[in-house]
């Protein structure tokens, strides 16, 4: 089998890859280790980046977004008990859309479906070779049978435990690493969200988060150690725990009900560099990692994948190189920002194993100077609406 874009990975950075290339001419073969029931069943981040939502649109994948997707103008900061507004709208004069990623992901399923496109679920033994010559190729195994897939580009896009950045020599590329000594449990459940916008709380318990999918369906996480088991929680008792740590006008709004979904994860933040190797791109997860407080992780796999699109496009509309020369460091410049933003409004919102009284109120300080101050307000909006493609 031979194609032009070979992308190992269907999450949302290879599936919205595969739709950009395929708007632009170009083929490409999507080769993806599980099943598409299990990549749907993932539970995973859901704020969209105008820039996002941009992208999706160029790939021909928004009708449903627009339809049920939430815009959302702000969001809400908790802290010492009291509840504050960020006006993103007023501040940058963006929005963001709540829309799970698990949503996008099954429209880019069904687009691709219905254009006829190729992806492979279920290979096994996936493995790249020859990506620093003219001729890469991917193979796998299916159904005991093994396959070559030859093609000019590959573009890794298998995420944080995949298979394309452990195929590249140690010697070409550099990782960067930080663990947080705490993680995430999440509820998904049908009640209406207790607020209109997301709430970040910070709280002596640990951090609490307030979000939605829907105006049915809400998400909510508090911080947890590491080493808890989600069997450990009943439902009754996350909802307990979540109430505790939110001010009380939000606690009495929260609707509860049996969980759909629970789980935990931990909280990392992780880049390599570079992100391409000969023919061989990198692209979301695969590349990067960040905590998710600053919901970085799905923009930041969607603009990799539409500056890789743009350039592979480039290269075979142009016969130019310019911009795959460029794609490492025009997205790790973005990643980079991604990550600081992610990192620090971990750092202010979330207890620490040293974080004491002390710290409690320099986070204190420092939330208040933030909704106090027009110019704070504005820094936090404009990283967490996004950067515009370029910056
Ligand atoms: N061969 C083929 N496919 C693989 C392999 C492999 N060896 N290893 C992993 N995969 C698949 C996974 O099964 C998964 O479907 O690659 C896909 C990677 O998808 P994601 O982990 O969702 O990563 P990405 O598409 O980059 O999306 C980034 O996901 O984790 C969130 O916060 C992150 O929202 C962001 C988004
Ligand atoms: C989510 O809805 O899952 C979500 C929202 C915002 C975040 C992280 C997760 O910062």
């Amino acid at each position: 089998m031979r194609t032009q874009v070979a992308i190992v990975g269907a999450g949302p950075a290879g599936l919205l890859l595969g739709a950009l290339l395929h708007k632009s001419g170009i083929d490409a073969v999507i080769v993806e280790q599980r099943s598409a029931d299990y990549v749907l069943a993932r539970i995973r981040a859901g704020v969209l980046e105008e820039t996002t939502v941009g992208l999706l649109e160029q790939a021909g994948c928004v009708q449903r977004l627009h339809a049920e997707g939430l815009p959302h103008d702000g969001t809400e900061l908790a802290f010492d008990g009291r509840l504050h507004r960020v006006d993103f709208k007023a501040l940058t004069g963006k929005r963001v859309t709540v829309y799970g990623q698990t949503e996008v992901t099954r429209d880019l399923m069904d687009a691709r479906l219905a254009a006829g496109l190729e992806t492979v679920y279920e290979a096994q033994e996936v493995t790249v070779h020859g990506f620093d010559g003219p001729t890469p190729e991917v193979r796998y195994r299916k159904d005991g049978a093994a396959h070559v897939l030859r093609c000019d580009f590959i573009a890794g896009c298998d995420g944080y435990h995949g298979v394309t950045r452990a195929s590249v020599p140690a010697s070409a590329i550099t990782t960067f690493e930080k663990v947080y000594p705490f993680g995430w449990l999440g509820i998904l459940a049908d009640v209406p969200p207790a607020r209109d916008e997301l709430v970040y709380a910070n709280h002596e318990r640990g951090f609490a988060l307030c979000s939605q999918r829907s105006r049915t369906r809400s998400r909510y996480y508090v911080q947890c150690a590491l080493d808890d088991k989600v069997e450990r929680w009943t439902d009754d008792a996350f909802w307990d725990e979540l109430r505790r740590r939110l001010p009380d006008e939000v606690a009495q709004a929260v609707a509860t009900g049996p969980s759909i979904e629970k789980s935990i994860a931990p909280l990392r933040s992780f880049v390599a560099e570079p992100m391409r190797f000969g023919r061989l791109f990198l692209a979301g997860d695969a590349a990067h990692i960040v905590p998710p407080t600053g919901a970085k992780g799905l923009n930041l796999a969607a603009s990799d994948v539409g500056y890789l699109a743009q350039a592979l496009c480039e290269f075979y509309r142009d016969r130019s190189e310019a911009a795959i020369d460029a794609y490492s460091t025009r997205c790790l410049s973005r990643v980079w920002k991604a990550e600081r933003f992610s990192w620090w409004f971990t750092s202010l919102t979330h207890r620490f194993p040293d974080t004491g009284d002390f710290g409690r109120k320099m986070q204190h300080a420092e939330l208040d100077y933030l909704v106090g101050s027009e110019a704070a307000s504005r820094v936090l909006a404009e990283n967490y609406v996004g950067l515009p493609m370029g910056h």
